[in-house]
């Protein structure tokens, strides 16, 4: 029988073949080709769904759960009905938009990541790792994720626990109903209470910065919030119709914790606590945390497991009244991000995003295989580098005289485009991998997206001759001779700090890149690398002359969302450029005009007048060598294939991670091949710090 590599990727194409794939079908997917008529036709996915193909709330005639919490839990007295678990109307997963059709319960999904779990309380920054741990436990106000299915005419975010909402005609108020009798995993009613904490003692709180970054800004500056009534919340907005507030309201700006075991901890209602007590108060050990999410952490087991069972109150049913998700047990190993790749090819692991371009030729080969367990999908060149260059010249992470004078630099129009055209792209990617997968980026918007606009794009090639006149017009010359150029005015010779993670060999390499090819034309990097948390920590208090970024925000790839950290729209919210201690912002003109070409994005609800102002954007972002972009790469979702309903094509990154796109508390392993891979098999979770 033909074998068939999955790639939408003509150039990908090529290397599938000399892999020994047969020639891929164009836009295939990676589900097995039993996709509903919402998907297209062979499996690839042009998004033609409606939010409401994907989610809807509505109370079922019956419902059901694996028959061993019927018997072992609920005929036993150790659990309520679960139709008294379940909201009056449930969120409801439509059964048209599953790839495979309604699933079964049963089996276990199993993950690796290379993370490490700080702890349990998100609220106030703690992460689990990463690898898509924290999607697979929070929930929140809305959902993105999927919206890679969903026609662009049609594109907002999905309700989730706002179940809907409507605006005030003025459009500066959204009330928004929360799902009403959804409750924590603990059985805990989930009200605006929980809502209310998250906002009032943790957004706005300013010791408290929750995971994923949300502040008073973050909703739109001036925002407040309220409850009107356990199950209704109502936002004010000094804009109108700000529409994009209800992206920031997925994941991770908006997923609340549970108010009734935080708010004990936190400082404001228990005096004995610092601040500090209370982030640390939920360590990864103290497990059976209470979450909204499909699955509960239950054992932990550092540096090898975490163990998560189903939730036995969550709020999400199928169309059959199933109650989700389908597997009864997530397991997470603790290994390195490399791992990911290798255990899903020997296939110990089910799902992983291939985003490390030098393991794509042995993936690839890996999948044309015979017997290969698992299949392979490219998806767009949604991932990109760049180097972004700390733009406050006023203080922002209380630069030293030698950082000031990086920061006049990083703010010359002439060093960021001499920098840029010393960048020899094609170099780098060569480095990463060869072949046509890794292309050059010249920075904004990424080109294979919606809004691109190649017209307004400024490419920069290399020139590292071009680069030299640059800087020796701009008086950033080698004044003492030394072979290196000196600060403006007889300074020493110029030494830029470049952080970089040095967690995967790709930041290693193109940070290594950047550190020659910056040195062609007279400037010395010195290259610091942080990873984890602490790199994370140099980012947000501006503690770096140069940031090497992988684009984790979404922000270029679809632009809708998190449009505000397009440009320094308020003074904390920019990755590269935030006010310093007297909190103004000290924005260079072409920085202002990105300011208003993306506040004129917001501000229209007209798609031309809304893509001219993201051409403007994007002219003025390259031309002025905003960021110096390097290069830009597909991922690649690998999944087993036992696995069903992934929908085909999921970009591992688009509106979110792959995590959460595919929407897990859906995917499910036919009963036939289901079995064996199970640790906690009719088990629950246990009761949270219960002292028995
Ligand atoms: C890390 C990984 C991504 C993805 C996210 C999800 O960033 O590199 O592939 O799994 O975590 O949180």
């Amino acid at each position: 029988m033909e074998r068939r590599c999955w790639s939408v990727e003509a150039g990908i194409a090529v290397l599938l073949l000399l892999a020994g794939c047969s020639a891929p079908a164009p836009s295939a997917g990676v589900a097995d080709p039993q996709a509903t008529a919402a998907l297209a036709p062979g499996g690839g996915v042009r998004p033609r769904l409606k939010p409401a193909d994907l989610v809807g709330f509505r109370s079922l005639p019956a419902y059901s759960e694996p028959a061993w919490v019927s018997q072992d839990f609920v005929a036993k007295g150790r659990l309520p009905p679960l139709r008294d678990r379940l909201p009056k109307q449930p969120l409801v997963v439509a059964a048209g938009a599953m790839p495979d059709g309604i699933g079964v319960h049963g089996d276990a999904l199993r993950q690796v990541t290379g993370g490490r779990p700080e702890g349990w309380n998100t609220s106030a920054g703690q992460s689990q790792g990463w690898g898509g741990v924290d999607i697979g436990t929070l929930e929140c106000l809305t959902r993105t994720g999927p919206l890679f299915l969903v026609r662009s005419d049609a594109l907002q975010p999905l309700p989730n626990l706002a179940r809907r909402w409507t605006w005030s005609p003025d459009g500066h108020q959204l009330t928004m109903d929360l799902v009403e009798g959804a409750r924590w995993s603990d059985g805990h009613p989930f009200t605006s209470d929980d809502v209310m904490f998250f906002w009032t003692d943790n957004v706005l709180d300013p010791q408290v910065s929750p995971l994923g970054g949300a502040g008073p800004d973050s909703f739109g500056a001036g925002t407040t919030l309220e409850a009107l009534g356990p199950y209704t919340i109502r936002w004010t907005f000094r804009q109108a119709f700000p529409e994009d507030v209800l992206y920031q309201m997925a994941y991770g700006k908006f997923c609340p914790g549970p108010a009734h075991v935080l708010r004990p901890q936190h400082p404001r209602h228990n005096p004995r606590n610092s601040y500090a007590d209370y982030r640390n108060a939920f360590p990864a050990a103290r497990v059976n945390f209470p979450v909204m999410g499909a699955w509960v952490a239950t054992e932990y087991r550092p540096d090898d497991i975490i163990i998560f069972r189903r939730n036995p109150y969550y709020w999400k049913v199928d169309a059959a009244g199933q109650q989700l998700p389908y597997f009864d047990e997530l397991q997470y190993r603790l290994l390195g991000w490399n791992d990911r790749d290798i255990q899903v090819i020997a296939g110990t692991s089910d799902l992983a995003n291939v985003e490390v371009p030098g393991n794509y030729v042995e993936v690839l080969r890996q999948a044309a295989k015979p017997g290969a367990p698992f299949r392979i999908a490219f998806g767009p060149r949604g991932a990109a580098y760049a180097v972004l260059m700390n733009l406050s010249g006023n203080g922002w992470g209380e630069p030293d005289a030698r950082g000031q004078q990086v920061r006049r630099l990083n703010r010359t129009l002439a060093f960021r485009q001499a920098v840029s055209l010393a960048m020899d792209r094609q170099a780098l990617a060569t480095t990463l991998v060869k072949g046509p997968f890794v292309l050059p980026y010249a920075g904004g918007i990424l080109p294979d997206t919606p809004f691109y606009d190649a017209a307004a794009t400024v490419q920069w090639g290399h020139d590292a001759a071009r680069a030299r006149a640059l800087l020796d017009d701009a008086g950033i010359i080698d004044s003492d001779g030394s072979g290196m150029r000196n600060f403006p005015g007889g300074g020493p010779d110029i030494e830029i700090v470049l952080t970089a993670s040095p967690d995967t060999a790709t930041d290693r390499s193109l940070a290594e890149g950047v550190q020659i090819f910056a040195r062609e034309i007279g400037l010395r990097i010195i290259l610091r690398f942080v990873g984890g948390t602490q790199r994370d920590a140099a980012g947000a208090s501006g503690q770096f002359d140069w940031l090497l970024s992988r684009n984790n925000t979404t922000e270029l790839i679809t632009v809708v969302q998190g449009s505000d950290a397009l440009a320094p729209m308020g003074p904390y919210t920019h990755a590269f450029h935030r006010a310093g201690p007297g909190g103004r912002l000290d924005l260079l003109p072409y920085e202002r005009d990105m300011v208003a070409a993306v506040a004129a994005f917001q501000d229209s609800r007209d798609p031309a007048v809304r893509r001219a102002a993201m051409a403007r954007y994007q002219r003025l972002s390259t031309a002025n060598a905003n960021s110096i972009g390097l290069v830009r790469f597909p991922g690649a979702l690998i999944v087993n294939r036992r696995i069903a309903n992934v929908p085909p094509a999921t970009p591992i990154f688009m509106f979110n991670w792959a995590e959460d796109a595919i929407m897990r508390e859906r995917l499910f392993v036919p009963r036939a091949r289901q079995g064996g891979a199970e640790l906690r098999p009719r088990t629950l979770p246990g009761c949270f710090d219960c002292r028995s």
